[in-house]
């Protein structure tokens, strides 16, 4: 697509814009016979921001405009910013027809957004703006208030004194075709995993000295992956056993141990994680559907979910999570409200239900190009199936995030019942403290809040298991 800006415009938004519209669109510096022009035009005022936007689709030509007035307590990128978004969000949806139940959020975290509406405006009111400014769907802007509310009362628990520790697995017993997480997954690379557990156990217990040393206050641990249960009995103690050696893990809130896969779950590793003091896990299903399963690559069936569900049960840790997917390749609505229905039968402490996104990297992708336009409108039925039996079932939504390329432009949301939370979702995606990540993809994220100006470093881990074992 061409893009003709005139203005102080964020091109970078735009393309994010239209990229909502048009699936994988590319957007070349110096295209000329387009047979798609999007022309962009804002003009300041003395009152606010004019916006004008011609957008044109194999001769089909829309037009929209938009006038945002200027406001003391906004800062003109912003206005900005909503001018252009409600122009191009409008000759979007006039000249495709189709529904974007976010509106013009296109950041990670709309709920960022409420809360910081929550903090000037009654609720009725923030419900409003989401409603008429960002034109968010009335079901996603009642989500992004509730989530607001319950990661506001999460976030009161942590402060520059405390932190958490992210410990990362990256090792599959397969890999399912919609994944880009980086993960070995074949017996050959299988090879590397004691060499990976030496080193990473000294990484681990050199990061928990450190966090003794700094002062600072653990309180939660996330082992993910990848999928951590790949590990044998002896290399999950091994970890777990480091861990125990350095801290007193009664004292964390969250202990999670993610464990994935069914086919990985057995007693043994369950009886090691209770005692080394995991107090969560989870355990995936994704969907009851054998033939979407099948469909993935994910190489379990349904009756593997629900065997390894009952030992997990039967282990005696605390808090089980269960995640899903909606709007996959093969499924539908009613499989997908078959696969809510039996999970809220189960009655897990959490559920989270993420929206099928195509990565780059994925297998699926490779297999089919053509994956990018399918919008699976089912999808947005799907997710807004899951609010309304989840709520009803007792079941907070409690943390939520957006990624690109996700079908319909849904969410991921967490939900919890009451009092079992998971923290570690939380804290780590909202800077409100440090998080160690140790391993290989691991990222760690030093925030320092000075007076309310937040000062943030990340530093990232070799992304590559291989990389990691080869630096000394
Ligand atoms: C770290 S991943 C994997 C955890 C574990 N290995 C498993 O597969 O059960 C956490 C969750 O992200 C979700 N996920 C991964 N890839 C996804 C995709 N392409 N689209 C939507 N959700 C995805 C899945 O629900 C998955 O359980
Ligand atoms: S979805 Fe989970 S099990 Fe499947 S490849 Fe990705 S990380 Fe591994």
């Amino acid at each position: 697509m061409k893009l003709i800006l005139n203005g102080r415009i964020n091109r970078t938004y735009v393309q994010t814009l239209c990229m909502m519209f048009f699936r994988g669109e590319k957007f070349p510096e110096n295209e000329e016979n387009s047979s798609r022009i999007l022309t962009v035009t804002t003009i300041d005022t003395d009152d606010g921001i004019n916006c004008e936007c011609e957008l044109c689709v194999n001769n089909k030509t829309v037009r929209e405009s938009s006038f945002v007035p200027f406001s003391q307590s906004e800062k003109y990128e912003r206005s900005s910013k909503s001018a252009v978004g409600i122009a191009v969000y409008n000759a979007g949806v006039k000249l495709t027809g189709r529904n974007i139940p976010w509106g013009i959020l296109t950041g990670i975290r709309p709920s960022k957004v409420a809360y910081e509406l929550l903090s000037k405006n009654t609720e009725e009111n923030a419900k409003l703006i989401l409603q008429n400014r960002y034109l968010l769907s009335e079901n996603k802007a009642n989500l992004a208030i509730r989530v607001a509310k319950n990661e506001g009362e999460i976030l009161k628990i942590s402060d520059n004194n405390t932190c958490s520790l992210y410990i990362s697995i990256p090792f599959c017993p397969s890999r399912c075709s919609y994944c880009s997480f980086i993960s070995y997954a074949t017996p050959k690379l299988f090879e590397l995993i004691p060499s990976y557990i030496d080193k990473l156990v000294k990484e681990i217990t050199s990061t928990l000295e450190s966090i003794k040393n700094q002062g600072l206050k653990l309180l939660s641990i996330y082992i993910g992956g990848g999928t951590p249960t790949v590990l044998s009995e002896g290399q999950l103690e091994e970890i777990l056993k480091a861990i125990h050696n350095s801290i007193d893990v009664d004292e964390l809130i969250e202990f999670t141990l993610e464990g994935g896969r069914p086919d990985t779950i057995t007693d043994k590793k369950l009886e090691i994680a209770k005692k080394y003091g995991v107090n969560r896990i989870s355990v995936n299903p994704q969907t009851l559907n054998d033939d979407v399963l099948k469909a993935i690559g994910r190489h379990h069936t349904v009756n593997d979910f629900f065997e390894a569900y009952e030992r997990v049960q039967n282990s005696g840790i605390n808090f089980i999570n269960t995640d899903l997917i909606a709007g996959l390749e093969n499924d539908s609505f009613d499989s997908f409200k078959n696969t809510i229905d039996k999970i809220i039968a189960l009655a897990p402490d959490n559920i989270t239900v993420h929206s099928f996104s195509v990565k780059k990297s994925a297998q699926i992708l490779r297999d089919n190009a053509e994956i990018y336009g399918n919008e699976a409108d089912y999808a947005v039925k799907s997710v807004d199936y899951a609010y309304k039996a989840l709520t009803e079932n007792g079941y907070e939504p409690y943390y939520m995030y957006r990624q690109k390329n996700t079908v319909c432009d849904l969410e991921n949301v967490g939900y919890a019942k009451k009092g079992t939370f998971g923290i570690y979702n939380v804290l780590m995606m909202s800077d409100c403290h440090t998080v160690f990540g140790v391993g290989a993809g691991a990222t760690t994220k030093i925030v320092k809040n000075i007076d309310g100006n937040l000062e943030i470093k990340r530093i990232f881990s070799h992304k590559y298991p291989y990389e990691y074992l080869q630096d000394n």
